[in-house]
């Protein structure tokens, strides 16, 4: 069923995952479409962000975020035009950048809206290069990676939403800039279309070796946002005084338990002692939602000028999203994931 005007479709939690999320922790409910009273605008999903961080609100363990409650509707960044508006700052036909989750309709005071450029060509970039990822990714190299030219950047999920442009800002800065990234495709992408200087395969079984051959320097920066084995092979290439943004793991994001093994937090400690590395974890709006303007206005003007590409990889229908989000925790999305929940 697609998006109507009469039905309310809206993707809930049936239960928490166990490990990797099943189809079967969801559930398409449907209800009739709300209607906005006055202070209030209608709006209509027209594209919905998928994002790591939803497997994080599935689970009940404490973090730095509520958890989506059995039967509510899953949370999630949305890009939205007003349908029909009873609200003095809104007309019927803005697009506005929301946080109504995974559904088709939703009845908004204003708060949390933000009014998009009606000129924007892509509206969907709200939701990832000039949105939450690209600040990502720019905070957390600039502001903790704080690359230096000529020093190397290494970054995992190197085509991925926040990875592709944490790279390509890099090569703006003059470093060496080399991705991991999972298959040959999206390794030949991160040289070939992004303008890495070398990306290697987390599939290999050389993975180590691959990577010391590409970082023959060491690693200055490393951008952390797998964990696992990539970090393994990561960490004995980092130079003294490198720095590693910890901006997400999801390696470990189904992980039921610690991984098996000895205890490796010695060689850690050590490694961070004795090389004086700086690593900090970081959650982007809670620490840098005051310095938006400034991502903002320099991605901006690197979109503008073809300074930064960026791939999106959009999924027609709310129905599919949540094939889509358990294919992303696989790796099989190529960019930006965004489910395309109606024509605009
Ligand atoms: N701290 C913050 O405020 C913040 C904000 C946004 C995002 N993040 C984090 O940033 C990271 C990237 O997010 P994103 O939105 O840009 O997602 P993304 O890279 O577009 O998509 C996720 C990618 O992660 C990789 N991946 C999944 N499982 C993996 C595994 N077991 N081992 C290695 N790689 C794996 C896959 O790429 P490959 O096929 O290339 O492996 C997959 O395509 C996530 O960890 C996310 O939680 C943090």
């Amino acid at each position: 069923m697609t998006q109507t005007t009469t039905f309310n479709r809206q993707i809930q939690l049936a239960s928490r995952p166990v490990g990797a999320p099943t189809p079967a922790n969801f559930h398409l409910a449907t209800s009739s479409v709300p209607s906005a009273e006055p202070g209030q605008v209608l709006l209509r999903t027209v594209f919905l962000s998928l994002d790591p961080y939803m497997r994080g609100r599935m689970s009940d363990a404490a973090s730095y975020a509520a958890s989506v409650a059995i039967g509510a509707t899953m949370v999630g960044a949305t890009v939205c035009r007003v349908e029909t508006s009873q609200h003095a700052g809104f007309v019927a036909g803005d697009w506005v950048l929301a946080y109504t989750g995974w559904q088709d309709y939703a009845v908004s005071d204003g708060t949390g809206l933000t009014k998009l450029d009606p000129v924007l060509s892509r509206p969907s970039y709200a939701l990832g290069v000039l949105g939450m990822p690209g600040f990502t990714a720019y905070m957390g190299l600039l502001d903790i990676g704080a690359p230096k030219a000529g020093e190397t950047v290494v970054v995992a999920a190197a085509t991925g939403a926040v990875g592709s442009v944490v790279g390509q800002i890099a090569k703006l800065k003059g470093c060496r800039v080399v991705g991991i990234a999972g298959g040959a495709r999206k390794c030949a992408a991160a040289v070939e279309e992004l303008g890495f200087d070398a990306c290697v395969d987390h599939h290999s079984p050389a993975l180590a070796t691959l990577l010391a051959a590409a970082c023959p320097a060491g690693i200055d920066v490393y951008f952390e946002n797998v964990g696992g084995k990539v970090f393994d092979a990561v960490l004995p290439l980092l130079n003294t005084s490198a720095r590693v943004p910890v901006c997400g793991l999801i390696a470990n994001y189904n992980a039921t338990q610690l991984p098996e093994g000895p205890d490796r937090s010695a060689l850690l400690m050590r490694t961070l002692l004795t090389k004086r590395i700086r690593m900090q974890g970081f959650i982007i709006f809670d620490d840098y939602g005051h310095r938006y303007p400034e991502f903002a206005r320099d991605m901006g003007q690197w979109l503008t000028q073809g300074k930064i590409k960026f791939r999106e990889d959009i999924v027609d229908g709310l129905e599919n999203a949540p094939q889509a989000f358990i294919g992303m925790l696989e790796g099989k999305n190529f960019g930006k994931l965004i489910v395309r929940v109606a024509k605009d």
